[in-house]
């Protein structure tokens, strides 16, 4: 797969592509992550690529032309184009999911006060992480970009994010690892017990119980296997 993200401020994706899971994933040749500054596609002097909005207010406003210059330069026909949007669909792991068959995602961030609302003729799919506002699009084409590359084959064990929260519609069951007493606060001792069918058992239960507790809205869907 491949994932384009079109940014102002493309330092800020550095840490992001330098550590951990990310990193092993590009260097694997499991996804290609390009970090592309608009700026480029400006045809303004001085890069110049936001201006006031029309009709007054507060705060700058991302042009158009800059933007559609670099999707259209971008975009092929197997392309996906996300703009980052507070008014977007509220993502969450079917989203990522989903996102995972596409070969090649374009992730436009917005910054400032957001963009020219013509800028929206030109995406396929706009997507908020939450109900608030943060001060650009590069957080959420962060998390847009890990939670799908972590998705990809051979990325990270399948066993490992088929039980996560969210995959099936129930929360992750709690785990415990080394000392099995830490200040009288013991580990369940059926996960000692070495009875790997217990273990299933009590973990699946785990799941549905905290899931009730937490997240009751997600057992609507929820379908036992
Ligand atoms: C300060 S926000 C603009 C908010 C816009 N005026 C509004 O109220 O809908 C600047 C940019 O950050 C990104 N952004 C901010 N919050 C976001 C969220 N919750 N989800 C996705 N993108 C977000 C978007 O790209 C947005 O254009």
């Amino acid at each position: 797969m491949r994932i384009d993200i079109l940014t102002l401020f493309p330092k800020m994706f550095d840490g992001f592509l330098s550590e951990s899971i990310i990193k092993r994933a590009i260097n694997n040749g499991k996804v290609e992550i390009n970090v592309i500054d608009f700026r480029k596609y400006s045809l303004l002097k001085n890069g110049q690529v936001d201006d006031t909005p029309y009709g007054g207010g507060a705060g700058m406003v991302l042009m158009c032309e800059p933007v559609i210059r670099a999707i259209e330069d971008l975009k092929t026909d197997d392309s996906l184009v996300i703009l980052t949007c507070p008014q977007g669909n509220v993502y969450n792991e079917k989203i990522a999911y989903d996102l995972t068959k596409h070969k090649h995602l374009i992730i436009v961030c917005g910054h400032y006060e957001g963009y020219d609302e013509r800028i929206r003729e030109f995406v396929d799919v706009e997507i908020s992480i939450g109900d608030y506002i943060l001060t650009g699009g590069e957080i959420p084409a962060m998390a847009i970009t890990d939670s799908v590359t972590r998705l990809i084959d051979g990325v990270i064990n399948k066993d490992s994010y088929l039980e996560d929260s969210f995959t099936n519609n129930l929360l992750d069951y709690p785990t415990y690892t080394k000392p099995a007493d830490f200040r009288g606060m013991k580990v369940p001792e059926v996960l000692t017990s070495g009875n790997h069918a217990k273990i299933k058992e009590y973990r699946k239960n785990e799941q549905i119980k905290r899931t009730k507790e937490r997240r009751p809205d997600l057992l609507e869907n929820y379908h036992e296997e």
